[in-house]
Order: C-alpha cells, then structure tokens, then sequence
C-alpha cells in the first residue's frame, strides 16, 4: 500500500509573479503580441521538459526547466516542482549561461548545520520544502542578469506500487504562464508486457484531448502530451496557461503467471501477484476514537465513511465496533457475521455514535484484541481468515494508560504476531510517529486523515486497499547460501490488486539461474510451489529495451532496501537503531539518494558570493504535520562563511567565529569608560592583551547605557619581556627597558627577536609574537570635529592556535571549538532578526540573528558578519560574569 504512486507539480514563476487577476484584466484586453504573450514580469520560460522513463516499474524522471530573463535587470527566478512523497531526488543542476552549478548530496548533520543557519539569518529566498498529502515541493531560487539564460535540471527516482490491479503515475502541472515548448513524455518497458496504458489530466479540456498521444504494443508504452501555444491558452486570446492539474497515467502488465523474476548483472527482482485466488473472509475490529476532540465535523465524517464501509463488508465477514473515549463501550460482545439483518443493526449504532470525553486509546485496542482472541478461541470465525484492527484516533492518549511507550509495548505483546494493526490519524493532534509505530510493529500501517471536505473518502479508500486480502503469512524463499542483501521476504498478507517485491543481490554476480519456494495461506488451501528463472530468459525479455537507464534492477534493490530499513528504523532503539541508520546513510550516500538521511546541496552564484541552498526529505513524526496548505523552511540560502578569528571592535562587540558550524557568535559588553577588560591572557606563552574603554566626548544624558570603546590597547609577551601600547594616537613597544614610539602616520616594518610589528599608515598594525600568535589592531579615526565621537581601536586575532590551551579572557576563551546548537528559530521583536534558542556551554540561551562588523578589510565601512547574539553582557557564553574580566592595569 501506500501506493499512489506519484505526482509533480511543476512551476517556474518569476519572482513577485504577476496575480492572476492582473493578467486577466490587462491581457485579455489588449491585442494581444506574441512575444509579450511570453514574458511574465520579465521572464520567458522557452521551455519544460518532463521525461519520465519506466522499467520493470521503476520510474527514472528528469524535470527540465529552461528561462530566459528578457528584462533589462537582474530578476530572481524560481524553479518549483512537487514531486512524490514515495520518490528519492538523485540529481538537481542550475546552468546559468553555459556554467552548470550541480547539486551534491551530503550527510544530513553536516549540512543541517548549514539549514540552521539559513534560518536563522530569515531568508526566505532560495529553496524552500514544503509538505502536502502525497506530495513534497522542491523550490530553487536564483537571480539571473538581464539576458542571461538559466537552466533547472531535476531527477527524481521511485518504485511504482500497483494498487487497485493498477500501476499509477500521477503528474502534476503547473507551469503557470505559456512556455512556448512544453512536452510531457513518458516510456515504459515491461518485459511482462503492457495489457493497458491511460493517461488523464484534470486540465485537459475538449480541445486538448487530442493532444495526449498513448501507444502500446508488447512490451512498449509511450505516452506524450505537447500542447502548442494556443492550446494552452484559457481562451483564443488569452495569456493564461490552462495547464494547471494532475496529469495521471496508469498502467498494469500481463500475468500468465503469479511470479515474474527479472536477473541482471548479479541482482535480481522478483514481483509477485497472483490472480484468481478466492478472497479471505475477515475479522475486522474498528476501534473509533468517540473523545470530545471527535465531535462536530469528524465523527460526522468518519460515520459517513463507516455506513459506506458497512455497504462494501462482505457476508462472510465478522465484524465488531469497539468506541473509546473516557471508557469503552462496545458494540457486540463478539464478532458479528455480516448477515443483512447485522449489517442493518449496525447502520442504527453508527449514525447514533456522538463523541464526548476524553482518550482511553489503550483501553479501546485492549478490548479490541480481547474480542479477536475470544473468536479464534471458540472457533467462531473460520480457521483461514484474515484479522484486522482498524483504529481511528485525533488525538492523543490521555486517560488510563496514556504513556504511548506502555501503550506500544502492552499492544505488542497482547497481539503477539497474530492480528494486523492500522492505524488512522486524524488531523493534526495525533502523535502520528507512535500511530506509525505501534502499525509497523504489529504488521501493519499508520495513514493520516488529512481534515477536509473528502475526509471520509480517504478513510474509505484507506478500508477498500486492505479489504480484499488473497492470503495470509506469505514467504518467498530464495536459496540462502546464493543471495545477499535480500529486502523484506515474508508479508502478512497480499491483497487483490497489489503486487509484492522482493528484491536481493547474488553471493557470486555471475551466477545468472535463480530458484524461490512460494509459500502462503489462502481462503482453501495453502499456496506452495517453486519457480525459477535465468539470466537469459531476462536478457532476451529485455531484447527490444532501447532506453535502458543504467543499472535498473541494481537502483530498484537499493531504493528498497533504504525504504525498509527507513522502516525499521521507526521502531528500532539503540545500537540496532545505530546500525540501521549508518546502513541507510551509506546506501543514500553510494547511490545518491536524497532521504531522510541525507540533503542535497545547491552551491549558488549571488552577487555577494556563493549562496546555497539544502534539499532535504521531511520526515513524517510526530509534530512534523504539514497539511497541505502548511509550508516549512527546510531549503534555505546562506552567504558563505567568514574565514575562523575572533575580534571585539566598536561599542565593544565581540564576534566568534566557529568554522566548524559555519558561523558566528557576538556578544556586547557594556561598561563604563575607564574600566580595563582582559581579553587575552595565556599564563603559558606569558601573552596577555587587556583594553581601557574610553566614552564619547561627552555623556549622553537621555542614554541608559553609555558608548564605550577600546582607547588603548597593551599588549605583553613576558617571555620576551615586551609591551605595546597601542592608541589611535601612537604606538609605543617598551623592551626591556628600551622605549621605541610611533604614530599612525608612519609605514613601518619592524622586526626584533620574537618579534614582528607593521603598521600600516592611519589603517592597522599587524604584530606577530615569539610562537606566532598574531593580532590586528584596527585604527577607527572619525571626523575630528565629530561632537560625540572620537578615535577608537578594534582587536582581531589572526592565529591564535600558537597560544596554548590554558588562555582565557573574554577572547582568548574562545581560542578552543566552540559548539552551540540553535533550536526554534521564531520571530522576535524585531521583523528581520529572528529569536532562538542556543545551546551552548549546556546553557540554554535566548539569541537575536543579527550583524556585527568586521573593519578589518575596510576601516571605513566594515563588512557584515552574521551572528547570533547573545544578550545580556555574554551572559551564559563567557565563563563567569563579564565584571570577572576587569583588571587594574593595562599590564
Ligand atoms: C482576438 O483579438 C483579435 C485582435 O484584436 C480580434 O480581432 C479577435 O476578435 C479576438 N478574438 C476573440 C475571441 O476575442
Ligand atoms: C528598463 O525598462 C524599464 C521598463 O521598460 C524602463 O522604464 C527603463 O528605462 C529601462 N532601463 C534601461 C536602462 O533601459
Ligand atoms: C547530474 O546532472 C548533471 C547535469 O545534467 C550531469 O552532468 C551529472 O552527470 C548528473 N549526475 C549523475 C550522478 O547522474
Ligand atoms: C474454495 O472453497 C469453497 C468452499 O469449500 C468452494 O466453494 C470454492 O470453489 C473453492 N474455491 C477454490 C478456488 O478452490
Ligand atoms: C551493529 O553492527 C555491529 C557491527 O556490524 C554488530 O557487531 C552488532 O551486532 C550490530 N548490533 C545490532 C543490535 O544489530
């Protein structure tokens, strides 16, 4: 299950996109000129390729996007695809003008680092994720130049499921304005050969019908769709596109028999769906959550989904209602047969269920089981059936056993293997990643209920894809000393429609003859026989195969194999969860899959340096519920990162780099002029550098906190028996007993034993000392006649990694990695510098996004350096309280 297969939608939309209702008005109006027609804002989109192309049901889609800026200023254009839930992105490229810039994929933590700080600066630019019921959005930004061309190029991979006796490709389209080429193509190869191709789109009007070409032929399927020009506008004169829906093909294959084994260079595929075997009867338990949170629209809905589910039950069926909220109630004391007369009863107690009172979710799956092991037990139900578990829920538990973690663990024992779990989440107050869960751990699967008009559609959809099961307990057996790596072999059940896969990689890749034992249990008898099939049977299967792509059987093991250990993972704790994850990480990474796992990321050009961007998979927990209106930030752009220093300078601010994240802290201390602060001091290398604060001219008397600068700097090397003094006035180094003075308007080059000092006329002195540590002093002169202001001086470190490890000061503290995590980024007081919280030095701060200066390049204007704030004198950053680190005396 879990099937429909797929969907993208697909957008390129200039940046500030005209609205709708603009176009409509002025377009429609004014004669129309072919050229103009084609422009949106500025931007020609000359070109959408969608290429989709299937093998053994594994679908390879290449998305190409291609505009051209027709405006005579830069302008930002947007590439924007939604893509299928079940797929793996495996390649995104940007050329621009003939460069391609091309996406990597990366361990997720490395470049999370990198999301977290997209984030945190608040831009909204660049890639964004968001989520909807089937489908995830993939958007890219970029800024072309007037003339310059751009091209979007993204590939994304995935296993169609059949579902419903059909294979189905489900496409979404939205290029929202005329692209003068635009063409869907879609190629599918089964070696089983087609038996029937559809194709659809909810767009596609009279006119267009003729436009979708479908053939098929043995075992080729062909499908496209390229509407001109004029077949895409909304009416004969008209600039909008009526492109704008799903595009859905679907297809199945020819089964002569239940098993189809597909062996290729060292892999093999086995799908598995047999036909015309006579349907399980089941024993079906619904356990409704009736709690107050149901009331209203919900438990309206999921009646309604109920009284059409009881038209669908079948007469040999058993059946039970089990309702909890605050207690539970049942509706039968045992499992019911489906007998017309029951089933009308049944209709009374479902349109009579209100809801009220809290969640005993425990209490209501207890009584549930209870009911089932009663029927096995007295022989009630028929020996060969199929027992489920259906539970819908909104919420969350709160009464009896309300610990999801007791909750999982009681269920588990309780159903001990023999009955199927689904679970139902409804809205999005469930704890979505315990329904999921408690479902995979008791064989079966969680599905939410997204709250909307078709509500009960999808609960009866879900009901329809697990009703009709074939058999029960089925294994497919392959030789154990010949296959390796092989994916999920044993299934509870196999339902009408569907089809199994198993998939598995041969000890010796030459061996090329393959034999499996079938086994399950069915509504008479048990299915048992063997089957085999050699390499060569595949080969000439795969004769007529003009557009093979790659190593298909080989990608199909391995997104399966990731997609189950995915699974697993869910349920799984400690070092075996360790292990699932480190296998997962390494399948992703060796064939470029974007998973949970991993990111994508998107190295940029931007005017200001390289930006990039992260793709990333959102996962579907707990709190993680993007319904499909809802849009998360997970894409993001960033400016690449500040080279690694530390450095106080202006009112003083501190900045600390910290390479490893990318990023930066900052911090203010606010004292009062006068006061000296030590900033570095090494009682190894007998290093220290202390500041005197000097204020403004004058006091400014409406002001809390006054201006405070660094006037004067000392600088001492013990061992060396050196000082400097520095002030925006002059330079005094004292050795020994020796004084040597110079002002800001000499050029200097000075070097002495351990010791080498340049200034660089009325800009900045460099000092090097004894190991090579080295600093920066940055001269600050403001206009002379400035009547607040006056000189000051700003302290950068250059290698401080020649200091020892003992160094401490307010700087020299930070000489060590530093690490901190951000977490909730939100909006503070201020629109453009988001609030979070860091985790630093295990404090747990609140921090502003902000910019501090870095004057080391440019006296005059400095260079912006992103940092997270910390508020309140570096309080929780710096070891101590700041007042620790004022000294008496420069030296
Ligand atoms: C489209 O525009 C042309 C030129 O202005 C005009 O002659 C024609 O009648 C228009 N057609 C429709 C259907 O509005
Ligand atoms: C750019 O285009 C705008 C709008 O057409 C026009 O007003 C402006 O003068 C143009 N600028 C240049 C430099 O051509
Ligand atoms: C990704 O796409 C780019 C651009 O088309 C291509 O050059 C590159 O080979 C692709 N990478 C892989 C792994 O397919
Ligand atoms: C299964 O058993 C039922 C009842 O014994 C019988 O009517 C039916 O024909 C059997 N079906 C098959 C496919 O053997
Ligand atoms: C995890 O992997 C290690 C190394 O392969 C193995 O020794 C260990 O038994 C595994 N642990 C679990 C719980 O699977």
């Amino acid at each position: 299950m879990g099937n429909s297969l797929l969907l993208f939608i697909l957008v390129l939309i200039p940046a500030l996109a005209s609205s709708d209702f603009l176009l409509t008005h002025v377009r429609n109006i004014k004669k129309r000129n072919a050229d103009n027609d084609l422009v949106v804002n500025g931007i020609e989109i000359y070109s959408v390729k969608i290429d989709s192309k299937v093998t053994s049901r594994f679908a390879h889609n290449v998305i190409t996007s291609r505009a051209v800026n027709r405006g005579n200023a830069s302008k930002e254009v947007f590439f924007d695809v939604e893509l299928p839930k079940t797929a793996f992105i495996t390649n995104f490229s940007m050329t621009i003008d003939g460069v391609t810039y091309p996406g990597t994929i990366k361990e997720k933590e490395a470049a999370k680092k990198q999301y977290t700080k997209a984030v945190s600066r608040g831009q909204t630019a660049g890639l964004v994720k968001a989520s909807g019921r089937k489908t995830e959005k993939f958007t890219v930004s970029v800024n072309i130049k007037a003339a310059s061309k751009v091209t979007f190029e993204l590939t994304y991979e995935e296993l169609l499921k059949r579902q419903f006796g059909k294979y189905e490709m489900f496409i979404k389209v939205k290029p929202k304005q005329l692209v003068k080429d635009f063409e869907i193509e879609v190629d599918i190869f089964e070696p089983q050969g087609i038996t029937e191709l559809e194709a659809e789109g909810t767009f596609i009007t009279n006119e267009l019908l003729n436009t979708i070409k479908k053939t098929f032929s043995g075992k080729k399927g062909h499908i496209s769709f390229k509407p001109t020009l004029d077949q895409q506008r909304t009416c004969a004169n008209c600039s909008q596109s009526v492109l704008d829906g799903d595009f859905t093909v679907r297809y199945d294959v020819k089964r002569t028999t239940p098993d189809n084994l597909q062996i290729v260079n060292g892999y093999f595929v086995h799908f598995f769906a047999p036909s015309n075997l006579p349907k399980l009867s089941k024993n079906i338990i619904f356990v409704l959550d009736t709690s107050g949170s149901m009331s209203g629209r919900e438990i309206e809905q999921t009646k309604e989904a109920l009284l059409k589910i009881l038209d669908d039950i079948k007469e040999d069926d058993f059946f039970n209602f089990i309702l909890f909220d605050s207690d539970i109630s049942t509706w039968k004391e045992t499992l019911i047969k489906a007998t017309p007369e029951n089933l009308d009863e049944a209709r009374k107690f479902v349109r009579q269920i209100s809801a009220q009172g809290m969640t005993n979710l425990h209490g209501g799956l207890m009584r549930g089981i209870d009911i089932l092991n009663a029927a096995h037990e007295q022989n009630l139900v028929p020996k060969r059936s199929a027992s489920i578990i259906i539970m819908l829920t909104d919420g969350q538990p709160n009464v009896g056993v309300s610990n999801t973690h007791d909750i999982e663990k009681a269920v588990k024992e309780a159903i001990d293997g023999r009955y199927t779990l689904y679970n139902l989440g409804f809205g999005s107050g469930v704890d979505y990643g315990f329904l999921e869960r408690m479902a995979l751990e008791n064989k079966g699967l969680a599905r939410r209920i997204y709250p909307d008009s078709d509500s009960a559609l999808q609960l009866q959809g879900f009901y329809d894809e697990v009703s009709n099961p074939m058999l029960i307990d089925v294994e497919l057996n392959y030789p154990e000393n010949e296959i390796s790596d092989l994916t999920t072999n044993s299934f509870k059940h196999f339902y009408d429609g569907s089809e199994i896969v198993v998939a598995g990689r041969f000890v010796d890749s030459n061996q090329n003859h393959l034999s499996v034992d079938v086994r399950g249990e069915g509504a008479n008898d048990t299915l048992s026989y063997t089957t085999q099939q050699d390499a060569e049977q595949t080969a000439q299967a795969f004769q007529e195969q003009q557009y093979i792509f790659g190593e298909y059987i080989e990608r199909l093991w391995a997104y399966l194999t990731i997609e189950q250990l995915l699974e697993k993972r869910l349920t799984a704790t400690g070092e075996e969860k360790e292990n699932l994850t480190a296998q997962a990480l390494a399948l992703s990474l060796l064939y470029k899959f974007v998973t949970p796992l991993t990111s994508m990321v998107v190295t940029k050009p931007e005017e200001n340096g390289n930006e990039e961007g992260i793709a990333d998979k959102p996962t579907e927990g707990a709190g993680m519920f993007t319904g499909p209106l809802t849009a998360s930030p997970l894409y993001h752009t960033y400016a690449s990162p500040p080279t690694w220093y530390t450095s106080v300078d202006g009112d003083p601010h501190f900045i600390i780099s910290v390479p490893q994240k990318k990023d930066a802290i900052c911090f203010n201390i606010n004292e009062n002029p006068g006061m000296i602060l030590n900033l570095i001091n090494d009682p190894v290398t007998g290093i220290t550098v202390n500041g005197e604060l000097i204020g403004d001219k004058r006091a400014n008397s409406d002001a809390k906190v006054q201006n405070s600068y660094f006037g004067r700097l000392g600088i001492a090397n013990k061992q060396l028996d050196v000082k400097l003094t520095v002030t925006p006035e002059r330079i005094t180094i004292q050795n020994g007993d020796e004084k040597t003075g110079f002002t800001w308007l000499d050029s200097v080059t000075l070097q002495q034993a351990g010791l080498t000092l340049i200034i660089n006329r009325k800009k900045n002195l460099v000092l090097s000392m004894g190991s090579g540590a080295s600093f920066v002093v940055v001269l600050h002169q403001v206009w002379k006649k400035h009547p607040l202001h006056q000189d000051f001086l700003g302290l950068y470190t250059l290698k401080s990694d020649k200091l020892s490890d003992q160094t401490h000061g307010l700087l020299g503290q930070f000489f060590r990695p530093i690490d901190f995590t951000i977490l909730e980024v939100h909006p503070g007081s201020d629109p453009k510098k988001p609030d979070a919280t860091m985790i630093v030095k295990n404090n747990e701060l609140i921090v502003t996004r902000g910019w501090q200066k870095d004057y080391r390049g440019d006296p005059k204007h400095g260079v912006d350096v992103p940092c997270w704030f910390v508020h309140d004198n570096g309080a929780g950053l710096i070891d101590g309280v700041h007042t620790d680190y004022i000294v008496s005396s420069l030296f």
